[in-house]
């Protein structure tokens, strides 16, 4: 089914505004992912659906069609340098610094959870039986209820483990039937899935240690990356992180310091890391 050009530049419109979203050179995928829904749920066409969509008050509509159109494409040990950092750099550090023994990180825009929890399985490899004595709950994050959904049972298909190290899946998964595997009930405690629309104020009462935002703002224009940064970094502790996706280019405006490729820290004149 084709979408008008009329209907489409309003929804991206629609879209950009409420999420952040860029879908205008995305026509195909819109009439993609949107067609089967809007033929099961019975509207004549698109202009039919969209008329609904901007109408419904609760809120069902929207969030239906942003579970459709986000791209939740996610995997274990995704970009492995970060993982490497964050035990190798980050917990280090804390180790030395932080003395109250609690950890705020943030992963904003987490998908499926895959993020969150290796983090989750990071932190215990590097803390062993220290682990106990540390706060390190992970906040995750995400604008699709769909994948919020997914991301709290922990469920995945074999293939999202396999960068996996040696020994962690038997370590931090059971197999619950063909080619599927859980993560166990200690990491998912580790985790605390909540909705955030990136475009929304962030609200979150502690500054963070660590944000990651990987493969979320190759989604949003110039202007909307430079204002998600500026919040990253008013939302960041003094010498808190922030990890982008490598192939992603941060805000000309960006006000964090680079200290290698995709991993920034705020470190503010005077300020004491
Ligand atoms: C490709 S996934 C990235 C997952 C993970 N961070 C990674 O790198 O593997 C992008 C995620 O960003 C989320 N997203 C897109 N726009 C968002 C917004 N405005 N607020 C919060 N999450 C958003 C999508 O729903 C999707 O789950």
């Amino acid at each position: 089914m084709q979408i008008l050009d009329c209907d489409f530049e309003r929804l991206v419109t629609f879209v950009k505004y409420k999420y952040g979203i860029d879908l205008k050179d995305k026509k195909f995928l819109v009439e993609t992912r949107l067609t089967n829904y809007i033929l099961d749920c019975g509207f004549k066409d698109f202009t039919d659906y969209c008329t609904a969509l901007y109408n419904d008050t609760s809120g069902r509509e929207v969030a239906n069609m942003i579970n459709r159109i986000t791209t939740n494409h996610t995997y274990f040990m995704r970009e492995t340098d970060h993982f490497e950092h964050f035990m190798k750099v980050f917990l280090k550090q804390a180790v030395q610094t932080k003395t109250d023994h609690e950890l705020c990180i943030w992963s904003a825009g987490c998908s499926f959870g895959n993020e969150p929890y290796n983090l989750a399985m990071c932190a215990n490899e590097f803390f062993g039986d220290e682990k106990k004595n540390w706060d390190c709950r992970i906040l995750a994050t995400d604008v699709s209820f769909h994948a919020l959904r997914n991301a709290k049972n922990g469920m995945y298909p074999e293939q999202d483990l396999e960068q996996l190290p040696p020994g962690w899946r038997e370590k931090y998964f059971r197999q619950r039937a063909k080619g599927i595997y859980q993560v166990t009930e200690d990491i998912r405690n580790d985790v605390i899935f909540k909705y955030h629309n990136l475009m929304e104020p962030i609200e979150f009462k502690k500054k963070f240690d660590l944000i990651l935002c990987r493969n979320v703002m190759i989604y949003f224009d110039e202007r909307t990356k430079s204002m998600l940064c500026r919040r990253f970094y008013d939302a960041s502790a003094e010498g808190g992180y922030l990890y982008i996706g490598h192939a992603e280019a941060a805000p000309d405006d960006m006000k964090y310091i680079k200290e290698k490729t995709a991993i920034y820290r705020k470190i503010t004149e005077g300020g004491e890391c």
